[in-house]
């Protein structure tokens, strides 16, 4: 483990309600399918103490994408430094917190099982109480940790359930309804890749590297998004669900049928379009989804992205945008804890722990879960 891929989160914009309230719960929240290590002690006045993150994006980077051998191998080489600087950097003992809470699933399993076995270890060598986190549903209630606007500023919190939920992640693309802690109803999904993976696809393919969501938004951002006219699938149908798959084969055939060395504006354009695509089917679909009957019957409040596609920039808006044209509100996680991190995974731990979700007889961890199946 060097230190050029630790990513000691900055505190200062992550203080919660009250952090003074001793009677406030502790967890440690663990962190390991896919190609992050993470630890991070949260409280139950959302106060995160401490939080790193081992990023091993340059281990995988050569390869264009995770070789899942070499990020179980990493994460067993990570594991025990990345929990004990969080400890240290917290100020913290074992016996100082409360609730284990590690991934159980889905993920990785080689990546999964470092992690889940490490806060398993911990639970039973010390006797306190373990909860096996839904990584999905790290991602699902992080927004009620901590929330920003469009524009990535702290600030708004108390996202209150039922919200509706836009999960956009590199292995997942789902519309939710959350009505509580374990209670997701589906509204749409993907039938076939992910928007993360349509991102890390069409930048490989670029030969911008990997993971490819935040490069491309970074060049879409200088690039004309009509310049080139990229599919948009089931837009012009009813319903919930997502093909990216259409788009992705758009690019594949332009550039083969282009095949000469690309400049930065065309790298740019090229960007700016099939982004724009991917924004107007998740708008499309979305705006589906809030006028479903099974959504306006709940009632949400907020509409939520989350994943971590939910740093793009584009997304952000247009979805703040559509939440506004529905006289809904719009949250998404802060910028840091969008991609994959330990503080979703703690903060889940202190949501499930409220309401008695705690593992009582050892489990395996699993490589699907689905939301559905809590
Ligand atoms: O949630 P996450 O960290 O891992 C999974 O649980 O899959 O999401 C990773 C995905 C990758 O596909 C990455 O390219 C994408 O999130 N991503 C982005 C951006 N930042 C990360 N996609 C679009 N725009 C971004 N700025
Ligand atoms: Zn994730």
């Amino acid at each position: 483990m060097t230190d050029k891929n630790i990513i000691h989160m900055d505190m200062g914009a992550m203080v919660g309600d009250n952090p003074s309230d001793k009677r406030a719960l502790l967890c440690l929240g663990i962190e390991s399918s896919c190609d992050e290590t993470s630890a991070a002690i949260v409280d139950s006045n959302r106060n995160i103490l401490s939080h790193i993150i081992y990023s091993q994006i340059p281990e995988h980077q050569k390869y264009g994408g995770v070789v899942p051998e070499l990020a179980a191998r990493a994460h067993i080489l990570a594991i025990d430094q990345v929990i004990q600087q969080t400890l240290d950097r917290a100020g913290k003992t074992i016996d100082d917190i409360d609730v284990i809470a590690a991934t159980a699933g889905p993920g990785l399993i080689g990546g999964v099982l470092v992690g889940w076995m490490a806060a398993t270890g911990i639970a039973q060598a010390t006797g306190k109480p373990l909860v096996a986190v839904n990584h999905l549903e790290g991602h699902a209630l992080v927004p009620r940790l901590h929330a920003s606007s469009a524009n990535g500023a702290d600030g708004q919190t108390n996202v209150e359930f039922p919200y509706l939920l836009m999960l956009a992640s590199g292995g997942h693309c789902q519309i939710l309804l959350v009505r509580g802690v374990g209670q997701y109803e589906l509204i749409g999904q993907t039938l076939d890749d992910s928007a993360g993976e349509a991102f890390d696809k069409v930048a490989k393919m670029l030969g911008l590297g990997y993971p490819g969501g935040p490069i491309v938004d970074k060049c879409a951002q200088s690039g004309n998004p009509k310049a080139f006219a990229f599919p948009r699938p089931l837009c012009d149908k009813p319903g919930c669900d997502f093909s990216f798959s259409g788009i992705k084969t758009a690019a594949r055939t332009f550039l083969d049928k282009n095949n000469t060395p690309h400049d930065d504006a065309f790298i740019n354009d090229f960007c700016a379009s099939f982004q724009a695509s991917v924004v107007d089917c998740i708008t499309n679909r979305l705006n589906n989804a809030m006028n479903d009957e099974r959504i306006k019957n709940a009632l949400p409040k907020t509409l939520v992205v989350a994943g971590g596609v939910a740093k793009n920039s584009a997304i952000r808006s247009a979805l703040e945008k559509l939440a506004h044209k529905h006289n809904m509100t719009f949250a998404a996680p802060p910028m840091n804890l969008c991609t994959d991190n330990g503080a979703m995974i703690a903060w889940a731990g202190i949501e499930n722990y409220r309401i008695g979700r705690v593992v009582k007889s050892p489990i395996a961890p699993r490589p699907r879960w689905p939301l559905t199946e809590m």
